[in-house]
C-alpha cells in the first residue's frame, strides 16, 4: 500500500453497528469486532456508585449488578420507547461504548451505518440518529435485515428473515434500496418464546423454582421445532434440591409458537412480489439473528415454502455479526450523497 493510501484510509474509521434488543454488535474497518448484551445501567445512588466504582455499566456486567442499578434495555420490542429520555440516553451510552471498544485512533473521523430493527427504523430513525450523532461524523440508519442482505450480497430477488429477541424482521430485496413497504416486522420473537416457555414450565412444574434467565438458557441450549431426536432433560431446583425435569414438549411448543406468523408474513410478502420472480425469491430465503439457531427452523420454513412449488432457505453463517458486517460493508461502499452529515 502507498503511504498516501494509508493516510486516507486512516482518516476515517468506518463502523457498522447492529443495535439489537438483546445484543448489539460493532464491526470496524480497522478489523475490530465486538459485541455486548444491550443492557445499560446507572448506579441507583451514591452508595452503589461507590461500590461499583463506575458511573455507567454495560452488558453482562450491568446484568450481574442489576440490584444496584437502574437497568435499561432500551430497544425492548424493537422500538425506542417514546418519550422516555432515559432509553434515549441508554442508546447513546451504548453506542458510545461500542465505538470505544473498536479503538478509534485520536482525531479519527467516524462514519457509522447503524442497523436497527425494521420497526424502530420506521418510528425512531430520528431519535436513533441523534443518539449517535454525538460520536460520529457521518451516519446512516438502515433496517437490520437490509444490512444483513447487503453483507451477503443478496441484493436481488431475495428475502431476509432476521429472528431476533424483540422482533422478527423481514426485508425483501429487488435490486434497489428497500422502501418501507419492502419491510415487515412482527413482535413475537425470542423474548416471546422465553415467556411462553416460562408459562408452560410454571404450569407443568409448579413446585420448581426457575427464572427467565434460566428459561432463556434452556431455550438456547435445546431450542428446536419439528421432531426431536432425544428427550430434553434439565436440572431445576425443587425445594432447594437440583432435580431432573423433562422439558421436551414445552420447548417444542414454545419455539413453534412463533412459526405461524413467520410463515404467514413471508408467504404474503412473496405473493405481492412480481409473479415472474416469486419462485426465485422462494429459493433465496436467508435466516439471520440468534433465533435462526433454533434446530429445525430452516427445514420447517423451507418445507412450508415448498408447498408453493419450490423453496430454499439458508442460515447466515455468523448470526452474531452478520448485521454489523453488512452495515460495515455498506459504510465502506456508500457514496457521499447518501450520508446524513452530522454537524
Ligand atoms: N442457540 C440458540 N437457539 C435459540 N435461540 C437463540 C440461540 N442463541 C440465541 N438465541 C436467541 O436469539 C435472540 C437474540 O438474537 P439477536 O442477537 O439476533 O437479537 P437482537 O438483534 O438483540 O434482537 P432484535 O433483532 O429483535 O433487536 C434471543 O432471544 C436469544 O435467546
Ligand atoms: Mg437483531
Amino acid at each position: 500500500m502507498q503511504p498516501g493510501e494509508m493516510k486516507s484510509a486512516d482518516e476515517v474509521l468506518y463502523v457498522g453497528i447492529d443495535l439489537g434488543t438483546s445484543s448489539s454488535a460493532i464491526a470496524a474497518s480497522n478489523g475490530e469486532k465486538k459485541w455486548v448484551e444491550s443492557y445499560v445501567g446507572w448506579p441507583k445512588d451514591f452508595i452503589s456508585a461507590k461500590v461499583l466504582g463506575k458511573s455507567v455499566l454495560f452488558g453482562r456486567e450491568a446484568l450481574k449488578n442489576r440490584l444496584s442499578l437502574d437497568l435499561y434495555r432500551p430497544l425492548e420490542k424493537g422500538v425506542l420507547k417514546e418519550g422516555t429520555a432515559k432509553d434515549a440516553e441508554a442508546v447513546k451510552e451504548l453506542i458510545h461504548y461500542l465505538i470505544k471498544l473498536v479503538n478509534p485512533s485520536e482525531g479519527q473521523k467516524i462514519n457509522a451505518v447503524v442497523g436497527v430493527p425494521a420497526e424502530s427504523f420506521k418510528v425512531n430513525k430520528l431519535a436513533i440518529r441523534s443518539a449517535v450523532s454525538g460520536f460520529t461524523d457521518s451516519i446512516m440508519v438502515v433496517s437490520e435485515p437490509f444490512a444483513v442482505a447487503y453483507g451477503l450480497n443478496m441484493l436481488n430477488n431475495a428475502i431476509v428473515i432476521d429472528i431476533g429477541a424483540g422482533t422478527v424482521d423481514f426485508c425483501i430485496m429487488h435490486g434497489t434500496l428497500p422502501a418501507d413497504e419492502d419491510q415487515k416486522t412482527i413482535i413475537n420473537a425470542g423474548d416471546y418464546i422465553d415467556q411462553q416457555l416460562n408459562n408452560f414450565l410454571t404450569e407443568k412444574y409448579p413446585g420448581s423454582t426457575f427464572n427467565m434467565n434460566m428459561v432463556k438458557g434452556f431455550k438456547e441450549s435445546n431450542g428446536f421445532v419439528g421432531n426431536s431426536s432425544a428427550p430434553i432433560k434439565v436440572e431445576i431446583p425443587v425445594a432447594g434440591k437440583p432435580t431432573e425435569h423433562d422439558i421436551t414438549d414445552e420447548v417444542k411448543r414454545a419455539c413453534e409458537s412463533i412459526l405461524p406468523a413467520i410463515i404467514e408474513t413471508v408467504t404474503e410478502m412473496i405473493a405481492k412480489f412480481d409473479p415472474e420472480y416469486q419462485a426465485k425469491v422462494r429459493d433465496n430465503v436467508i435466516l439471520s439473528g440468534g433465533g435462526s439457531q433454533i434446530r429445525g427452523i430452516r427445514e420447517y420454513i423451507e418445507g412450508r415454502l415448498k408447498e408453493y412449488g419450490s423453496g430454499k432457505v439458508t442460515v447466515a453463517t455468523d448470526p452474531v455479526f452478520s448485521g454489523a458486517n453488512g452495515a460495515l460493508a455498506l459504510a465502506k461502499d456508500m457514496p457521499k450523497g447518501y450520508w446524513d452529515q452530522v454537524q
